[in-house]
């Protein structure tokens, strides 16, 4: 595919769009015709939602996202405009969202409730700790068989224009969000936690962007993502001629086995013990 070099912000929407519509095939390809029930982690304002809807009919959705400013995001208007790209789409019919931090909607579900657990540029949003747990808590939300889906931009750049765009996004120098531990966690450790939790049959494939960014559009596109000025100002230079380029989209599935490994027992049995301690205090509080 030929890069494409964006020099104006009014171009950005587009080719963005288009970025995430390739996406979309490859998740709707790696979960197949089966999956039905799918939670997706962290689904922003739809921007793999819609188009992955759009390509795979089969598919039900639950949006989880907390839809809050923090000081690694501000996330807020996303639900606005979550609700009304579904609208518009006429999507809400296959879509519940529920607004929660994930770690404690998580808490709340059932074991095998999901056919697919989904996410895109969630896991940068995580740390090391995090991803484990949360990878451990998607095999078990999953029915024997479901399917886990995670994309995110690859932590390591390819050429000068994708380090350019890394260093920017996560350096606090230069960012008004840095990120928790990392712009995006190395492609092979979300692959061991994946194999450590019992997850099977695990692919990865990385997509091009061909996205190279300019000029105006980079100015506009740092603004967009909270890179202070600054950055614009100490590289100006280098930014109308060189520009940024969007890193690779990395797309690691797995496939939860059928039978359950003693690892994941001892995990079940704490988490089924966890729900149980706390619908005990809400129902000893509820006495008292
Ligand atoms: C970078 S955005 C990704 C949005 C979209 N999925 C995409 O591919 O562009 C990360 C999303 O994760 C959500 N998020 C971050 N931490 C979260 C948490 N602890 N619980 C729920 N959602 C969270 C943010 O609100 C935001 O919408």
């Amino acid at each position: 595919m030929r890069t494409v070099t964006l020099t104006k912000p009014s171009e950005f929407a587009a080719a963005w769009s288009e970025q995430y519509d390739r996406l979309a095939w490859t998740f709707a390809d790696m979960l197949g015709k089966k999956v039905r029930v799918t939670a997706e982690i962290g689904c922003g304002d739809g921007q793999l939602t819609i188009p992955l809807a759009k390509r795979a009919s089969n598919l039900q959705f639950v949006l989880v996202d907390r839809f809050a400013n923090t000081v690694h995001g501000s996330y807020s208007r996303n639900y606005r405009s979550l609700r009304s790209n579904l609208k518009k789409m006429k999507l809400m019919k296959r879509a519940r969202i529920v607004v929660s931090d994930y770690s404690r909607w998580i808490a709340t579900q059932d074991d095998e409730t999901y056919d697919a657990v989904i996410s895109s540029e969630f896991l940068p949003e995580i740390d090391s700790a995090e991803t484990k747990q949360f990878i451990r808590e998607c095999y078990r939300l999953l029915r024997p068989r479901g399917v886990a889906v995670h994309s995110f931009l690859s932590p390591v750049p390819r050429n000068i224009r994708q380090k350019f765009l890394i260093i920017a996004d996560s350096n606090p120098v230069w960012t008004n969000t840095p990120p928790k531990e990392w712009f995006s966690p190395k492609p092979k450790l979300v692959i061991k936690e994946l194999r450590e939790s019992g997850f099977h049959r695990i692919r990865r494939k990385v997509i091009r962007s061909n996205l190279v960014i300019k000029a105006d559009a980079a100015r506009s596109l740092l603004r967009s993502w909270e890179i202070k000025d600054s950055f614009f100002k100490a590289h100006e230079e280098s930014l109308n001629t060189r520009g940024f380029e969007i890193p690779d989209w990395v797309i690691i599935s797995a496939v939860k086995s059928q039978r359950v490994g003693w690892n994941m027992l001892g995990h079940n049995f704490s988490c089924r013990l966890k729900r149980w301690e706390k619908t005990r205090q809400v129902n000893v509080g509820q006495k008292a």
